[in-house]
């Protein structure tokens, strides 16, 4: 069987923690790619070296350039720059554009016929920017941030109720911004909904607490923002991609008609397997939660109506 090629392009913290989470999976050999001289061939090297102790066949190799990169399977990118405290994730824009297109149109030249996962912020913006300058269809390109924000609401409420992370199925919905919706209705314990378990007004502290997520970490870091998380949620969706696995994750992926959203990237369940983004998973709304989305796609809408100026 034929292995998969992965790239992540960008090897800083989430790049590199995501390319060792790859790598350590088994889901196929990694290139890894930044601008800085040196630093991706040395992480790879760092990460080949581990490849004894931690008994994979992955080839992990670092590169400064894209020929490297041809016929990837997948490609992962995490460039561009990163939260600071007291900065929004909007607040990156300008920069990741610029950085985003570029890159995107270097991945595309070698690899025609990857499947694109952006990480790089503003998410849904930028994954937006990629679909612009590629051309890919829906299934091939997709954003990650729900299986993120959706970890953190679940690793929050098995705290609250003191079980395992397993038991709780969570989905976070909408924009990767302050607008982002995290379904309490269809959040369940063991299969229990989590309505019924903790008190309305402590839930409504767990679900703000979920939308600050981010920022909670920027500000306890203080020069950077969280990667381990984030690597962990890339490799989840890459598992579903490599193994066929046909998981609904929630994915920003380009809605056509779907929850009222017409050309955006927007977090929704979604099926991924070897195709891509398989289909979008439409589940029923309440009136409330419909609002609230419509409120994050606008707040997505107003930064992608920036990007159209700058592209
Ligand atoms: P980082 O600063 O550690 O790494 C970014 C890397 O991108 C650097 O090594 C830099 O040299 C490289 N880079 C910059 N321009 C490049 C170019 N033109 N070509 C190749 N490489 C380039 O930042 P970190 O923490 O890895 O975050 C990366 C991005 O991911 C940020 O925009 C951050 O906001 C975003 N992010 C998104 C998350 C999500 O849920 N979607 C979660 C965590 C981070
Ligand atoms: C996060 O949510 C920075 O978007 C990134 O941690």
């Amino acid at each position: 069987m034929k292995k998969c090629k992965i790239t992540v392009v960008g090897a800083g913290n989430v790049g590199a923690t995501t390319g060792q989470r790859i790598a350590e999976m088994q889901l196929g050999d990694v290139v890894l790619v930044d601008i800085v001289e040196d630093m991706p061939q040395g992480k790879a090297l760092d990460l080949t070296q581990a490849a004894p102790v931690l008994g994979h066949d992955c080839a992990v190799t670092g590169s400064n350039g894209y020929e490297a990169t041809a016929g990837s399977d997948i490609v992962v990118i995490t460039s561009g720059i990163a939260r600071k405290p007291g900065m929004s994730r909007d607040d990156l824009l300008q920069t990741n554009v610029k950085i985003v297109k570029d890159v995107t149109s270097k991945i595309v030249a070698q690899s025609p016929d990857c499947i694109l996962i952006i990480v790089s912020n503003p998410l849904d913006a930028m994954t937006y920017v990629a679909h612009k300058v590629s051309g890919f269809p829906r299934e091939r390109i997709m954003g990650m941030a729900g299986v993120l924000d959706s970890a953190r609401f679940r690793a929050f409420i098995a705290m609250e109720l003191k079980v395992s992370v397993e038991n709780i199925h969570a989905f976070v919905l909408g924009g990767h911004g302050d607008s982002m919706v995290p379904s309490t209705r269809y959040t369940t314990v063991a299969g229990v909904p989590v309505e019924e378990l903790i008190p309305a007004d402590r839930l409504a502290q767990i679900v703000q607490r979920t939308r600050d997520g981010g920022a909670e970490i920027v500000k306890l870091l203080k020069s950077g923002s969280a990667y381990y998380a984030p690597a962990a949620a890339v490799a989840e969706m890459a598992e579903a991609i490599v193994r066929d696995k046909k998981k609904i994750l929630p994915v920003a992926a380009l809605c056509q008609g779907e929850y009222g959203v017409d050309g955006l990237f927007v977090g929704v369940p979604a099926k991924l397997g070897a195709k891509g983004m398989e289909g979008v998973f439409e589940i029923k709304l309440s009136g409330e939660e419909a609002a609230a989305l419509n409120k994050s796609a606008d707040a997505v809408e107003k930064l992608c109506r920036e990007v159209d100026a700058m592209l």
